[in-house]
This record gives C-alpha cells, structure tokens and sequence, in this order.
C-alpha cells in the first residue's frame, strides 16, 4: 500500500513510523489512520523489526481526529461505518511493543492514540490534552478509561470536563509518559529504546508487553495467573536456556527468538 499521510522507514531493527500530514497537525483522518495500520501490520510481520516507534512532526504528535472530516456525520452513518472501530485499534493487536514518541501536541484522539501505545517518550515540548469537551462531544476512542488508569480519576476528570492542557513536566509526574528528553533527541531515544528491546528475547518481549497490558484489564488475581502460565510457558524456549548459561558463563546471550 503506497502511503501519503505517514512515513515509513526501519532504523536498524526499530520500525519507525512518521504521522506526516503537517498542514493539519497530524489530524488523524480515515485515509491516515487506515496507512498507520497497514504500517503496524506490517512491521508486526517482519521478523528483521524489534519494535516499532509512532512520531509525529516537532510541532504536533496528532492534534486529533481530523475535526472537518467528522463535523457532517451523523448517526447511525458512524455507527455502521467502524469510525472508531478496527481503524483505530489496529495497534492493540500489535504483539511487538509500541512506542509513542511525542512532541508538541498530542490532543484528543492523538492523546488516545499515543496512550493505545504500550508506552509514551515525550518529548519537553509535549502537550497532552482531551478538549473533545469544546466540540460539544467526549473522547470516543479510549480517553476516558484509559487516561483514569494512567493518572487517576481527579487529573483525568479536570482534563477531560475543562479541556485543560498537561506538559510534559506534568505529564511525568502524573506517569502519563515513562520520560522526557529534550526535541531533538525525540526519535533517537525512541529508537535506542526500541533498539534496546530488539536485542532481547523477542517471546519474552512479546509476552512481557501482553502481561502489562492485562494488568489494565483484569482483577489483580487474574492477572498474577495470567502472569504465571506466561512465565512458565517460557521455560519452553531456547533463550530461556541461552539466557540462564549465559548468565552462569559470565557472557553476553545470543538470542535466536525461539
Ligand atoms: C482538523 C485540524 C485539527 C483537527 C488542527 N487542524 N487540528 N484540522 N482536525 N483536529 C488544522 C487547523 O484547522 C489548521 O488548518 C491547521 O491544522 C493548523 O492549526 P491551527 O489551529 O492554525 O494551529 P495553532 O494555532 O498552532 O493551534 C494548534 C491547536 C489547534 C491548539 C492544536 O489547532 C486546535 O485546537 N486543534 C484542535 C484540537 C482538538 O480539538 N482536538 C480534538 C479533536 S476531536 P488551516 O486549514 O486553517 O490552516 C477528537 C475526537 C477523537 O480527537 C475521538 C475518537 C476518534
């Protein structure tokens, strides 16, 4: 699929992904979101690719959904045409882990997309935010849930009824991002930590991502099992073994991924 509104590239074994509608700040239409799918089904399909990284331009990250394509529909037209359904959550089907890497701002559906990653780099110039509320509608792919788990009920409430912008400094300290580093540094940190993970055990990477991510969905005791059947199913794989001797043999590990 030739892509318009996004760039696609591999920096070593990290799958870079750039949101490049730049008139729009990365609104996120149909036409960009359906590219950022195919781009994150591919990757996911490559065995040469670790991690992918979603960036958008030093300005914006995503301003939201593309508000001039929305503002004509209706119901049930959005209902029957998946508007927020397979399109946008494409990237919770992504077995390799996801890294947002955000700069300037990440607003409405560009917040909800950076929070469906598996974890948010900002960059000190980030700006998130849910103002979903001056458009006279509510976040509609995930922000009122998800944003609560990540920072609480009071933040996410305030942000959520006021439309209220978070920097970055803010952001880190309500754990909406796990770091920030400075704009320019954005994507090569990205990258260095997706290359870092790349390194690893793709099968404990893999499963150590879907194990996290339950943890949003399920009671703590559930979860804990579902933690242990992961954990002990990997007593299966090689690395586990190479992972161990190497340990034991003062060496660094040779993954194979199996
Ligand atoms: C469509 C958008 C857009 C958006 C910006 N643009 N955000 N177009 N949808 N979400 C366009 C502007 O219309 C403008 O186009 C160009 O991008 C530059 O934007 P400016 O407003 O001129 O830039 P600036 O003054 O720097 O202000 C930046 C901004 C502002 C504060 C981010 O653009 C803004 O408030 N945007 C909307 C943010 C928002 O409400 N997001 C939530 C959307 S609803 P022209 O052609 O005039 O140059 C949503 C629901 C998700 O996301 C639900 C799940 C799908």
């Amino acid at each position: 699929m030739a892509h318009e509104m996004i760039l696609v590239e591999t920096q070593g074994r990290v799958g870079v992904i750039t949101l490049n509608r730049p008139q729009a700040l990365n609104a996120l239409c149909d036409q960009l979101m359906t590219e950022l799918g195919d781009a994150l089904r591919t990757f996911d399909a490559d065995p040469a690719v670790g991690a992918i990284v979603i960036t958008g331009s030093q300005k914006a990250f995503a301003a939201g959904a593309d508000i001039k394509e929305m503002k004509d529909r209706a119901y049930p037209g959005v209902y029957f045409d998946d508007f927020i359904g397979k399109r946008w959550e494409t990237v919770l089907t992504i077995q390799k882990p996801v890294i947002a890497a955000v700069a300037g701002f990440a607003l409405g559906g560009g917040c909800e997309l950076a929070m469906m990653c598996d974890l948010i780099l900002a960059a000190d110039n980030a700006k998130f935010g849910q103002p979903e509320i001056n458009l006279g509608i509510i976040p509609g792919a995930g922000g009122t849930q998800r944003l609560v788990r990540s920072i609480g009920k009071s933040k996410a409430m305030e942000m959520i009824l006021t439309g209220r912008m978070m920097d970055a400094q803010e952001a880190e300290r309500a754990n909406l991002v796990c770091r920030i580093v400075p704009v320019a540094d954005l994507v090569a940190e990205a990258v260095k930590m997706g290359e870092k993970i790349a390194s690893l055990s793709a099968p404990s990477v893999a499963m150590a991502k879907e194990a996290v991510n339950v943890a949003y969905e399920t009671t703590l005791r559930e979860g804990v099992r579902f933690e242990r059947r992961l954990f002990l199913s990997l007593f299966s794989t090689e690395d586990q073994k190479e992972g161990m001797a190497a340990f034991a043999e003062k060496r660094k590990p040779s993954f194979t991924n199996r």
